[in-house]
């Protein structure tokens, strides 16, 4: 039996605590589908094109590992793909509330179950949105990003602060 999980988020952009996530799901499942949520709500830094394109690049060398887009409920998503498991990080108690509503939500919904990964101690404190504050701000983000995925970062706070 194929086990293909879904490690969903809004990868904006790729961290190395995410990174660090799909490649231990890339170990212990046979098939990863990193789904990118395409929130017209929202206004992400990076358009889903990039955001899709970051991933592909730093996730090409796991051949059981691609990334799609999704809109609306993950659920839905699974569902359409045939994928029972949700995989997620979990970075400290702080992040389980909210999980747990997911998970409880997701599995209710859609029958989907959970599986939480500890994030590995040296990736914990990391977060995409406190990543960006502190590049537009000037600070180091040595280590957090991959090189390629800190240039695009750099490159596009550089576009935005020109528009603003
Ligand atoms: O990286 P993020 O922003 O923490 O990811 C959150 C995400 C995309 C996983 C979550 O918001 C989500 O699953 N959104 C899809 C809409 C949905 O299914 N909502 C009900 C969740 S119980």
């Amino acid at each position: 039996m194929t086990i293909r999980v879904v490690c969903p988020g809004s990868f904006d952009p790729i961290t190395m605590g995410h990174l660090d996530i799909i490649h231990r799901a890339a170990r212990s499942f046979d098939e990863v589908v990193v789904a990118v949520v395409d929130n017209p709500n929202k206004r992400p830094l990076f358009p889903i094109e990039e955001r899709l394109d970051l991933i592909e690049g730093e996730t090409a060398d796991l051949p059981n590992v691609r990334a799609e887009r999704f809109r609306g409920l993950l659920v839905d998503f699974c569902r359409d793909r045939d994928i029972g498991i949700i995989c997620k990080g979990l970075r400290a108690v702080s992040d389980f509330e909210y999980e747990l509503q997911m998970a409880q939500m997701n599995q209710r919904i859609g029958g989907v179950e959970t599986v939480f990964m500890s994030t590995s101690p040296e990736h914990s404190y990391l977060s995409s949105s406190l990543v960006k504050e502190v590049a537009r701000l000037g600070g180091s983000i040595d280590g957090t990003m991959p090189d390629r995925v800190e240039m695009a970062l750099r490159t596009r706070l550089a576009e935005t602060s020109d528009e603003g």
